[in-house]
């Protein structure tokens, strides 16, 4: 079984829910506490063993590039002034010589199109998908936990959780044919259904592994749900010669392309930091106590 060594962010997209916060700055760009989104799906692409990182990116997301390069002037400052804690904080943004390659999606004709953009960098070797939207805080990082899987399962791997049925329209959904443990093997996948259609209530969460065979698989695709290139239908048109399994992972996972879930996160993740937590948990303690009193 090939290493999986590669990894494409899509990271095109608008942002348009974050707005007017996006207008000037790439939705991927926005913190989480101290980190800005891309830098989560970093270093779970890093722990998965992941060397080379492919960033399908679009106009207007230019301070991406700039993140994960170097900052001569204020490393220098921060080294001068003696500032060791914060020129240390810096070193999560330190990528190897030639890591990371960014490509241009030039319209937004969709996450498969994204992908299918990446086809020359990828080569023919199995790759992973992160969608940096989807931040997942665990014991184990996601990624990680999949490649593990997917060295005794092959095809492709979608990472799944459970949803409610009546939120099947904002996911790609298994139709399951069995299970094992955390690995369950699909017949097929549905993109966005409708809850009355959907197969099952096992969602798509944004990390995937996949073969090279899904690019001939996007070439012969046309736009699907939204008038978009779906990653889900590739997939699907290849359930039977490559084959398909979800992995349930462990972990929580937020959905940081909603405002509501981008607030949790934050919420999660800074109870998370000892330094921050007491005065955290205290205050929202407080808050609440407003605002059922105000009630
Ligand atoms: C994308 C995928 C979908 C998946 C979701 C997970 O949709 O197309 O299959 O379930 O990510 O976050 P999007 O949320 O970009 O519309």
């Amino acid at each position: 079984m090939t290493h999986v060594r590669k990894a494409v962010f899509p990271v095109a997209g608008l942002g348009t829910r974050f707005l007017p916060a996006t207008k000037s700055v790439p939705k991927e760009m926005l913190p989480l506490v101290d980190r800005p989104l891309i830098q989560y799906a970093v270093d779970e692409a890093r722990a998965a063993g992941i060397e080379e990182f492919i960033f399908v990116t679009a106009a207007g997301k230019g301070a991406l590039e700039d993140y994960f390069d170097t900052a001569a002037a204020l490393e220098r400052s921060l080294a001068d002034s003696g500032k060791k804690e914060a020129l240390a904080a810096l070193g999560a943004t330190r990528m190897p010589e030639g890591a990371l390659t960014f490509l241009r999606q030039n319209q937004p004709r969709g996450l498969g199109h994204a992908v299918r953009l990446a086809r020359r960098l990828v080569g023919d070797e199995p790759f992973a998908v992160l969608l940096p939207d989807d931040v997942i805080r665990g014991a184990e990082p996601a990624l990680a936990q999949m490649v593990a899987a997917h060295a005794r399962t092959g095809g492709h791997m979608v990472a799944t959780m459970e949803v409610p049925l009546n939120k099947t329209a904002s996911y790609g959904v298994l139709d399951v044919s069995s299970e094992n443990g955390r690995i369950a093997r699909a017949r097929g996948l549905v993109e966005k259904p409708r809850p009355e259609v959907a197969p099952s209530t096992r969602a798509i969460i944004g990390r995937y592994i996949l073969q090279p065979s899904i690019f001939d698989k996007l070439d012969m695709l046309g736009p699907g749900a939204g008038g978009e290139l779906q990653l889900t239908d590739a997939i699907n048109a290849d359930v039977e010669a490559t084959g398909v399994t979800g992995f349930s992972f462990a972990g929580e996972r937020f959905d940081c392309g909603s405002i509501q879930g981008f607030v949790q996160a934050t919420a999660a993740f800074a109870m998370d930091r000892l330094e921050l937590r007491d005065e955290f948990q205290a205050f929202i303690a407080g808050r609440s106590e407003i605002h059922r009193v105000a009630a």
